[in-house]
This record gives structure tokens, sequence and C-alpha cells, in this order.
């Protein structure tokens, strides 16, 4: 059985949340391989609205068993916070939620040390401490959850920490927000604890997902995030610190990258971002907050106002290319209800000539013009609507032109937030 992956097209919030939740019912395994509390997926289950920030949203189904891969940077407290949450809505976790022995752990001095170096402000990051947590994964200093759960090895390690953060803070010249050995034993006491809640869930979760796929499970990866904030492939430096693209869920997970044969591109009607980064088609002023208003867009883990755009052709394409999408998914197309006009930008224009695909290099992208073309509008309401043959002919000309020009199939189309406000869009209409 193919694994699928979900990954978001844009700079994430595209709706992630609400799609794996849909497909998460017919799945033996929903795992998520990147990313940390940054996350937020917003997920309604009848008058119930649910914002994950670390579990995979298919533990809201009764079927799938879930996983939290190696590739997660975990903070156990938020994690806790989220399973009490869970357990008291009567969501059963017991031998269906795992987590990775091998993933890494996040401290509170990763969020020090990410407001210390005043990253976090030029980035416009979550402040949830994930970028210091994956420096310290890939400086081979991270403490994994396997360490965690030895009270004399997490001990040595928090004691090796502290000295780093004594020598960090004194060369800043700054006091460090609480006395470093006594934050060091206050660290020990909790974490040992926590360590004490979490060790039923904690896994080999690499064997386990390769028992499954041998078995043939149907096996679901989440992606966090969207395409634009790899650390790798996304307008770097303003991207988020692990790998968001299709390929993060081999090694996020421990599977082989030729088990990934289905990937599914979650793209917005328009176009948000949160933080800092070039954003060729974003709008302002009265303009934006109209659009940011309609869809809500407001960031689930910060409650900051994302910045709000046009949809983006040029990097719809470029998305599509470097996940290997299969197919897409297009949600919100709700909120675009009453534009009388809808403009999507189909190639920039630059100094250097039009382009077609993003470049590597963010300042060269900023400095692009993006070239727009309108297309007509609808007036209707469409947030009832559950066939695709039942929007207006304006609505179903906009699906059918970003599937022809991005060239991946859009399968299903969104119009709420609820479980119900789904569709199909028929092969015949299909690129
Ligand atoms: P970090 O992931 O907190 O380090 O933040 C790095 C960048 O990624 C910032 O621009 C954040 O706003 C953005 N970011 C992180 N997580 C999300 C998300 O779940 N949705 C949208 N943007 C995110």
């Amino acid at each position: 059985m193919p694994v699928t992956v979900v990954v978001g097209c844009q700079w994430g919030d595209e709706g992630k949340g609400k799609v794996v939740d849909h497909m998460a019912k017919n799945m033996d395994w929903v795992c998520r391989y990147q990313g940390g509390a940054n996350a937020g997926h917003t997920v309604v289950t009848g008058n119930k609205t649910y914002i994950l920030h670390l579990v995979p949203s298919g533990i809201l189904h009764s079927r799938p068993r879930c996983v939290i891969g190696n590739g997660v940077v975990i903070d156990p407290a938020y994690l806790l916070e989220e399973l009490d949450t869970l357990t008291a809505s009567g969501i059963d976790l017991e031998g269906r939620f795992h987590i990775s022995e091998s993933a890494h752990v996040l401290f509170p001095y990763h969020k020090w040390l990410e407001s210390l170096g005043g990253h976090d402000v030029r980035v416009g990051t979550t402040r949830r401490g994930v970028g210091p947590a994956y420096q310290d994964k890939v400086a081979r200093t991270g403490i994994r959850v396997y360490e965690m759960m030895d009270h004399d090895r997490l001990a040595t390690r928090l004691e090796e920490h502290g000295k780093h953060l004594a020598t960090a803070f004194r060369g800043a010249g700054i006091e460090p927000p609480q006395p470093i050995d006594a934050a060091v034993s206050e660290w020990l006491s909790t974490f040992t604890g926590l360590a004490h809640r979490i060790r039923p869930f904690v896994a080999d979760t690499v064997e386990m997902l390769l028992d499954a796929l041998d078995r043939g499970d149907k096996i679901l990866c989440e992606g966090a995030q969207g395409t634009f904030l790899d650390v790798d492939l996304g307008t770097y430096p303003f991207v988020t610190s692990s790998t968001t693209t299709s390929s993060g869920a081999a090694f996020g997970l421990g599977l082989p990258a030729s088990s990934l044969r289905k990937v599914v591109g979650i793209c917005k009607a328009y176009a948000t971002r949160v933080g800092e980064g070039p954003f060729p088609t974003e709008l302002s002023g009265a303009a934006a907050e109209h659009l940011r208003e309609k869809g809500g867009e407001f960031g689930a883990t910060t409650g900051r106002p994302r910045r709000v755009g046009w949809l983006d052709l040029p990097q719809l394409r470029h998305a599509v290319r470097i996940n290997g999408m299969t197919s897409l998914v297009f949600t919100k197309l709700d909120v675009l209800s009453g534009e009388a006009k809808i403009p999507i930008c189909t190639r920039y224009e630059g100094a250097g000539g039009n382009r077609s695909c993003p470049p590597q290099d963010s300042q060269a992208w900023a400095s692009l013009e993006p070239f727009y073309e309108e297309m007509p509008g609808w007036e209707e309401d469409i947030s009832k609507v559950r066939r695709f043959a039942d929007l207006p002919s304006t609505a179903r000309r906009y699906v059918e032109r970003v599937q022809d020009e991005v060239g991946c199939r859009i399968q299903t189309v969104s119009v709420g937030s609820s479980r119900k406000a789904v569709f199909s869009v028929p092969a015949a209409t299909r690129a």
C-alpha cells in the first residue's frame, strides 16, 4: 500500500488539519513527521473545535493509530496539555497514540535561546523554541525522548546544557530569565515528572511503521507548515527549521523514500503567510483587511493576523513539482464569494524578464512584480454547496483554471470549516 503524504502548497495554514481529518477515517496510521508546537491545525467536528499543535489530527477518528515521528521536536508540557484535552473530550488514546523515542525534546531553554539572538523577531517565528531545538539536533547536542526517560542520563545532559547556557548568556551580556543552576534542577524535576506521564506512549515508531508498511497498512503522513517554509526549499532565511516538503516524511518517520507514492497538496484559494519574508501577491490596507476578516486569517498558534494576498500560480507550479504532488485539495473557496473580480498571478516580471516559477533567492523573489489576470468572481454564498456541479460557473472556472495552470488534478474542493463542507471534482473536469 503506497504511503500518502499531505503537504501545504504555500506558507502553511492552507487547511491541512481538516483535510487530514477527512482522509484519516480510512487510514490505519496518521503520522506527524516534522515541526513542533509551532504548527496549529484546526479541526471542527460537529459543535466542537479542536486546535492541535502536536498530536496528529487523525486522533479524532477511532480507526487510525497516530504517531509523532522522530523528525518532530516535542515540548512535553504542551503535548500533555493537548492529550489531557483530548482525553477529557472522550477520545481514547490507549494503544493508538505513539511518540518516537528518538524525537528531540524541546526544553524551556530553547525558548530562552530563541529570543537571545533576536532571530525570532527578524524571522517572525512562533517563539515556541522550535529553531533552537533543531539547532541542538544538528549540532548533535539535542536531548532525545529516550534520554528524557532515564533520570540519570537526563541529569547529565541538562547539566551540560546548563554550562552552555551560562556561556551563551555571559557572552551576550544578558541575565538569563532565571539563575541557571536553579533552572537546571527545576527542569530535571519537571521533565522527570513529564517523562513519567508520557512513558506509556513512547515507542520505537520507526520499527512500528516499517512493520505496518510490510503488512500493507494504510499510512498517512501529515506535514506541518507549508512548502515555502521548508528549511532548504523555502524562502530562506524566512523559513521554519525542518523539511516541510514531502521528502521530510521519509526521514522524519524512518520510511523509505520509495514508499511515498501519493502526495496530496493542500492549496488555499488565495494566499496567506505569517511572519516575515517574500510574498509577491500580498495585499495591503483595506483590501487586505477585508480578505483577512472574511477568511478568519489569524494564526491558530499565535493569534497573529496573517498576511493575505491573491493566488500565486508560479508558486503553486513549483510546489507541485518539488513535492511530486499527485493531487490537490483546494480549500476556502467560499471566502472568495462576493469578489467581483479575482486577480490571479500567472507569472512574475522583473529586470531579467518574465518568470513562471519563483527564484531560490528570497531577495530576488521579493523584487519581482506579479503579473495578474482577472478572473470573473461570483456573488453567491457557496458554503452550503456539496457538489462541484452546483458551484456558480465562475467558481468552477476558477478551480479549473488553477488545475490547468499548475498541471495537477484538483480532486477535492472545500467550502467551509465543517467536516461536511467538502466535495470531489468529477474526473472529466480534472487536468
Ligand atoms: P518557527 O517555525 O516558529 O521557527 O517560525 C519560522 C517561520 O515559520 C515564521 O515565519 C513562522 O510564522 C512560520 N510558521 C511556523 N509554523 C507555522 C504554521 O504552522 N503556519 C504558518 N506559519 C508558520
